[in-house]
């Protein structure tokens, strides 16, 4: 995961990403739930949100500038900088919970970040998670590698996208016994206009690092308008979010 963020943008223009959290909350399961971690806190709202209801939770991300703006969000919880694929926590929790962050970890670096949660659970401790899953952004993403082909530059996808079959492999392979999955097409609204071209500066800096700062627009407005026809409609753009929702659970020894 090597993205620089821009926090108060995000937090102004892409606000869908915790209001859709929101949902992920709901699929953690029991009663006797007490403590979580919030893996990838970004700004802290959904932290702040698994607090108000009643939970002791931690947030954990690796973007000095993110926690910043969570520490203003929620200035009475903690909040730990760390890496998701190599932290050990001080005392171990009943949750771990992430949302729309473990697909910035490559396929390779999953079984860490898999091992660092299973470690830091209780005796049947839930990982609950949603990410992007197999599918997700293809329109967006096999456009951009059209045009930065014909400019002459390579496309790096820089995300992994699984299968519940995939992940659920890797979540097992790690000790967990995966309790729920869904994989489902969820067309995501975007503000404005210039929805589309103000997400892929934000979101995909990585790919763009090797374009010359000169074709870097012109290389956007070329994708844009060729995804017009299929992600804009009555006046709004929608990203071809593919969600992939789990629980998965380390469950105690018989
Ligand atoms: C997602 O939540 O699926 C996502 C967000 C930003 C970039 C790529 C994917």
């Amino acid at each position: 995961m090597n993205q620089t963020w821009n926090a108060e943008k995000y937090s102004s223009d892409f606000s869908f990403v915790h209001q859709y959290g929101n949902d992920v909350i709901g699929l953690i399961e029991g009663k006797n739930v007490r403590s979580v971690l919030d893996l990838g806190c970004g700004n802290g709202a959904l932290t702040r949100t698994l607090a108000d209801g009643g939970l002791a939770v931690t947030g954990m991300d690796a973007s000095g500038e993110m926690l910043e703006k969570a520490k203003q969000n929620a200035p009475h919880l903690p909040f730990i900088q760390a890496d998701a694929t190599d932290f050990t926590l001080d005392a171990s929790v009943d949750v771990v919970f992430s949302n729309a962050v473990l697909h910035w970890i490559n396929k390779e670096k999953q079984p860490s970040m898999m091992r660092c949660v299973y470690r830091s659970l209780n005796d049947n401790g839930q990982f609950v998670f949603e990410m992007g899953g197999l599918g997700n952004n293809v329109l967006i993403h096999s456009a951009l590698a059209d045009v930065f082909q014909e400019h002459g530059y390579a496309y790096q996808m820089p995300f992994y996208f699984p299968s519940i079959g995939e992940y659920s492999t890797l979540l097992e392979a790690a000790g967990f016994k995966v309790r729920y999955a869904i994989l489902f097409d969820r067309p995501t609204p975007i503000k404005g206009d210039n929805g589309l071209a103000g997400w892929i500066k934000m979101f995909l800096s990585n790919p763009f690092s090797v374009v010359a700062g000169s074709d870097r627009d012109g290389i956007i407005s070329e994708a844009v308008q060729r995804l017009e026809k299929e992600l804009f409609k009555d006046g709004v753009w929608y990203l071809d979010y593919v969600r992939l929702r789990m629980r998965a659970v380390k469950e105690a020894a018989a």
